[in-house]
């Protein structure tokens, strides 16, 4: 099992959850997260500190979102480590109410 930053992290970027990681699983792209499988614990403290709700159990991914499960695993072993929370997004305010932001999903490294 691991958990999976979902689609609605993109473009928003608020990092509440990468402070409360006790293995520091999480990984830092342009305009969202992702979290390293190889390192989750599955122990849950990320999951209520998103306040857009972007994080999920591997089991309970929405099936709408399935295809996180494979990005996240792929771009954890190419993007730069995040430990320390850090502002969010300029744009996350406009950004968390957008529905469907696939198209905007960016894959370079953030950092
Ligand atoms: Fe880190 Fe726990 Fe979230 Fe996994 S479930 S990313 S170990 S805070
Ligand atoms: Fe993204 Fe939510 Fe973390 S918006 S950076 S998964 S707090």
């Amino acid at each position: 099992m691991t958990y999976v930053v979902a689609e609605p992290c993109i473009g928003c970027k608020y990092t509440d959850c990468v402070s409360v990681c006790p293995v520091d699983a999480f990984r830092e792209g342009a305009n969202s997260l992702a979290i390293d499988p190889e390192i989750c614990i599955d122990c849950d403290l990320c999951v209520p500190e998103c306040p857009v709700e972007a994080i999920y159990p591997e089991d309970d991914l929405p099936e709408k979102w399935a295809e996180y499960l494979e990005l996240n695993e792929r771009l954890a072993t190419a993007w730069p480590e995040i430990t320390d929370q850090k502002d969010p997004l300029p744009d996350a305010e406009t950004n968390k109410d957008v529905k469907d932001k696939r198209a905007m999903f960016d894959e370079s490294p953030g950092g």
